[in-house]
C-alpha cells in the first residue's frame, strides 16, 4: 500500500522584504544561484497534493505576502478540501491581504513573527515592524482567523523572554512559541546568538518559574519538551525516539527540491517537484532510508556515556542536532547545581 504525507511545507520563495540579520535564508539569498519554481509548478504541486489527500499546507518564505504568487496560490486554495496556515512577518498584513485570507475560508491560522518588546523587535528587524506585526494580528483577529506568533530566542533577548511571554498572553491570539535561534545548525560556523550553557539554564528556570501563569504557550515551545525530557528520563527501548516530520510532513523548497526534513540547511534532497511524482518521492529511497535510520537511532555519542540515564532521548538520530550536539547530562547537571544554589541561599 502507498503510503501519502499528511501535510504539506511549501517554502516558496526566498525573498523578504525584510533582512533579520540571524534568518537562516540569508545564504540562499545572497548566494543568489538559489532558482525559483514558476508558478505552475506551484499549482500543479497543489492539484497533486489534493489528490493525494494531504489535508493541509503551510505557505512559508522568505516572506510569503511579499510574493506575488501568493494570491494565485490563495486563489487555488479557496473553498478546496485543503486547509492551510501562513507563516509571515507580518508586516504587509493589511485589510486586503486579510480580506483575501477570509475570502478563502479555508485559512487555519496565520503565524506571526514576534521576537520580543519593540526596541528589541525593532533592532533585529527594522524600524516600525513590531507596530505594523501588531497591527496585523489586530486585524486577523477582528477577522476571526486564528493568530499564533513564533519567537526566537537568543543571546541579547533570553532575560526578557519571561517578561513578553506575559505580554503575549493579553494579546488576541490563540497559541505562541519560542524556538531557540540556530546558527551552526544552519551553516554559520560559530555560535553568534546561541544561548552557552549558562545562559541555557538561566533562561530554562526563569519559564519553568512562570510555567503555570502561561496559559497561551504551545507545549512544544522552548523550553518546556526538553525541560521535560532532562526532568523524566525516558526508559531505553529497542526504536529510538524520532521526529514525526518524515513520517508526516512534505517539505519543499523554492528550488523545487524536496529534502529529507525541512528543517536544516543541508538535508539529503529526496526528489525534485516536477521531475518526479510526490508519491514517488515520498516512498522513494532517499526518504525510506532517512525514516530508517531514525528508526534505529544512533549509536550513542561518546563511550563516557555509558548507562547515562539520558541515553535513550540521546539515541534520536538527527543529523541537525548532531551539528548542535547537546550533552543533557551536563545540562542536568548545570540546572541541579542551579538549584541546589537556591535551596541553600
Ligand atoms: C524563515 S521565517 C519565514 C516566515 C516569515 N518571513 C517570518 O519571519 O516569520 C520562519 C521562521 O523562522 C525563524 N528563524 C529564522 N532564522 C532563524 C534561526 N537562525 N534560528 C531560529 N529561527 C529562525 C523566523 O524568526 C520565523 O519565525
Ligand atoms: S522576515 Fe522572516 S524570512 Fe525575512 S529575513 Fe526575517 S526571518 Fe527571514
Ligand atoms: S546525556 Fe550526555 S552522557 Fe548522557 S547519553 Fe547523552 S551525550 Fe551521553
Amino acid at each position: 500500500m502507498l503510503r501519502t504525507p499528511l501535510q504539506a511545507r511549501l517554502c516558496f520563495t526566498y525573498r523578504c522584504n525584510l533582512r533579520c540579520p540571524f534568518c537562516y535564508e540569508r545564504f540562499a539569498r545572497e548566494s543568489g544561484s538559489r532558482k525559483e519554481l514558476p508558478l505552475s509548478s506551484w499549482l500543479s504541486l497543489l492539484e497533486e497534493l489534493r489528490g493525494l489527500g494531504v489535508f493541509s499546507v503551510a505557505l512559508i518564505g522568505g516572506e510569503p505576502l511579499c510574493h506575488p504568487y501568493m494570491k494565485p496560490l490563495l486563489e487555488d486554495l479557496t473553498d478546496g478540501p485543503m486547509r492551510f496556515g501562513v507563516y509571515t512577518n507580518g508586516t504587509l498584513l493589511d485589510d486586503t491581504w486579510v480580506e483575501l485570507l477570509q475570502a478563502t475560508h479555508r485559512c487555519s491560522h496565520v503565524t506571526i513573527s514576534l521576537d520580543g518588546f519593540e526596541d528589541y523587535h525593532d533592532g533585529i528587524r527594522g524600524a516600525g515592524t513590531f507596530r505594523r506585526a501588531l497591527a496585523g494580528i489586530e486585524r486577523l483577529s477582528s477577522a476571526g482567523i486564528p493568530v499564533k506568533i513564533a519567537g526566537v530566542v537568543s543571546h541579547d533577548n533570553y532575560r526578557a523572554v519571561p517578561e513578553f511571554a506575559r505580554f503575549l498572553e493579553s494579546l488576541p491570539i490563540c497559541e505562541y512559541k519560542f524556538s531557540m535561534r540556530g546558527d551552526a545548525a544552519y551553516g554559520e560556523d560559530e555560535l553568534c546568538g546561541e544561548l552557552n550553557l549558562e545562559e541555557k539554564v538561566e533562561f530554562f528556570l526563569s519559564m519553568e518559574r512562570i510555567r503555570n501563569e502561561l496559559k497561551k504557550i504551545g507545549s512544544n515551545s522552548a523550553p518546556f519538551p526538553l525541560l521535560s525530557q532532562l526532568r523524566h528520563p525516558r526508559h531505553v527501548t529497542e526504536i529510538a525516539p524520532c521526529c514525526r516530520d518524515p513520517l508526516t510532513t512534505f517539505g519543499v523548497l523554492p528550488d523545487g527540491s524536496v529534502p529529507v526534513c525541512a528543517s536544516y540547511d543541508d538535508a539529503p534532497v529526496a526528489g525534485w517537484i516536477g521531475k518526479q511524482r510526490v508519491i514517488d518521492i515520498w516512498n522513494g529511497p532517499v526518504m525510506n532510508e532517512f525514516r530508517e535510520q531514525q528508526r534505529c537511532g544512533q549509536e550513542l555519542p561518546w563511550e563516557k556515556c555509558g548507562d547515562c540515564e539520558h541515553r535513550q532521548s540521546c539515541r534520536k538520530y538527527c543529523p541537525k542536532l548532531e551539528k548542535v550536539w547537546l550533552c543533557r547530562k551536563e545540562v542536568a547537571d548545570a540546572l541541579a547545581k542551579v538549584e541546589h544554589v537556591v535551596e541553600c541561599s
